[in-house]
């Protein structure tokens, strides 16, 4: 499926318990099982490309993996060398951590993936990594995947990092685990901090304090994960932008993870007018729960802090900002630029085609909200412009063509839209 055309909503009132699991969360249970002493038990993991293939690529590592279609079970005797090149397809995520997990394993390890994620910067993670005894190599210098890595053992670090970045920091705290000592690593702002949380559920010694963490090296292998994934709050975003830009509309989200470090753009959305509210429903690893968002009129915002805990829902939180009353300006967002695309060209472009004013920044975007009118948007292959321009069609109608990038984090994205509106699949 090619293009899609999208008729702009009527009122609705919903509640999904059906949104796709967290891809973070997801990527991080599989290559986790491979430190464990034993069977790690995955429930709900997300069936998108991205994590398939994490999953596909600890299955070639040596891990056994046991899957009934409800729940994933992995025991691994150690990481063994593989035979296969290994594909992260569109993934960062898979990428960067699996850089942190094999750098220290036995055997030589190719990575890499299609012509999005070769395209996209390596060294935040291989420039640390080489600098603490690391054996890897790609193209540009150790930039570019396809990346190759010979395990070797690794010096302990304290590594004060210039980005707020998860996947740097995951990539960092998964090679400490079995560095020669007490590691440290510090980030300028705190990114999701999933790894910590399951790591130290497993039995690692981490030790966060502020913006530091310490980890203590492996003694041992850990304790098997069980976990039931909850729901993505970025893909549920889509849907929360949904019922605050369409009027009298309202949704429950259901099961979705309320760590801090992730649902920061609802709380934008709240401050910009609409109506939310959160539940928490259970807590494993971190809370759980539903979020209630209701149709308000939205105003103009300013985002400048905090930048890592909303950074995947910006392109969608446009989409709001769009529909606003008066002027919002992101700022302090440079990262967008390094995305699945460059996210503040793709955001500026598609919104300038709906006729909105918009100035664009090295480091973020202004947008003058207003009314959006109908327009043609191309994806340039990222899922979350994909999805971030289908949601502005509620609003104003809309096509939005090469869509299959969706399948890379929420196979059942029109499943939902449907629910919501009329959806013409044009090839
Ligand atoms: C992720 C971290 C973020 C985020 C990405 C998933 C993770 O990237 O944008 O979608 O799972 O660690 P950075 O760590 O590069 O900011």
């Amino acid at each position: 499926m090619s293009q899609v055309k999208i008729a702009p909503a009527k009122e609705f009132s919903l509640s999904i318990s059906e949104i796709a699991p967290d891809k973070s969360i997801s990527h991080r249970s599989v290559m986790f099982a491979m430190l464990a002493d034993g069977e790690s038990r995955i429930e709900n993991f997300l069936r998108a490309e991205d994590t398939m293939n994490s999953l596909e690529i600890v299955k070639n590592l040596g891990a056994t993996v046991e899957d009934d279609g409800e729940i994933i079970k992995i025991s691994s005797n150690g990481i063994q060398e593989s035979f296969e090149v290994l594909d992260c397809g569109n993934s960062g995520t898979g990428m960067r951590l699996f850089c942190g997990l094999l750098s220290s394993a036995n055997g030589h390890f190719v990575l890499t993936g299609d012509k999005y994620l070769r395209s996209r910067p390596m060294k935040r993670v291989t420039t640390p990594l080489l600098n603490i005894g690391a054996k890897l190599d790609g193209r540009e210098d150790g930039d570019f995947a396809p990346l190759s890595i010979r395990g070797s053992s690794l010096k302990s670090f304290n590594y004060e990092s210039k980005i707020a970045s998860a996947q740097v920091k995951s990539c960092m705290i998964l090679a400490a685990l079995r560095a020669d000592g007490v590691c440290t690593y510090s980030e300028p702002e705190l990114s999701r901090d999933h790894t910590e949380r399951m790591l130290k559920g497993m039995g690692a010694d981490i030790a966060v304090d502020g913006l530091q963490t310490t980890i203590t090296p492996m003694k041992k292998l850990l304790s098997p994960l069980t976990i039931r994934v909850p729901a993505d709050p970025s893909s549920a975003f889509f849907f929360a932008v949904a019922a605050a830009i369409t009027p009298n509309a309202s949704i429950v989200l259901e099961g979705v993870t309320l760590n801090s470090t992730r649902i920061e753009a609802f709380k934008v959305l709240e401050h910009m007018g609409a109506d939310i509210s959160y539940e928490i429903t259970d807590n494993k690893y971190e809370p759980i729960g539903n979020i209630s968002v209701k149709y308000a009129p939205l105003h103009g915002v300013t985002v400048e802090e905090n930048i890592s805990w909303l950074i995947d829902e910006l392109p969608a939180l446009s989409i709001a900002m769009a529909t606003a009353q008066g002027e919002s300006l992101v700022k302090n967002a440079e990262e967008l630029r390094v995305k699945e695309s460059d996210r503040i060209s793709t955001v500026v472009e598609g919104l300038r085609s709906c006729g909105l004013e918009v100035h664009e920044y090295k480091d973020g975007y202004k947008i003058v909200g207003g009314e959006l009118s109908a327009s043609k948007v191309d994806s340039d292959g990222d899922h979350r412009i994909a999805m971030s321009f289908i949601i502005a069609g509620l609003r104003c109608g809309m096509e939005v063509s090469d869509l299959d990038c969706i399948n890379t984090s929420f196979p059942n994205f029109f499943e939902l839209l449907e629910k919501i509106t009329t959806i013409e699949f044009i090839k």
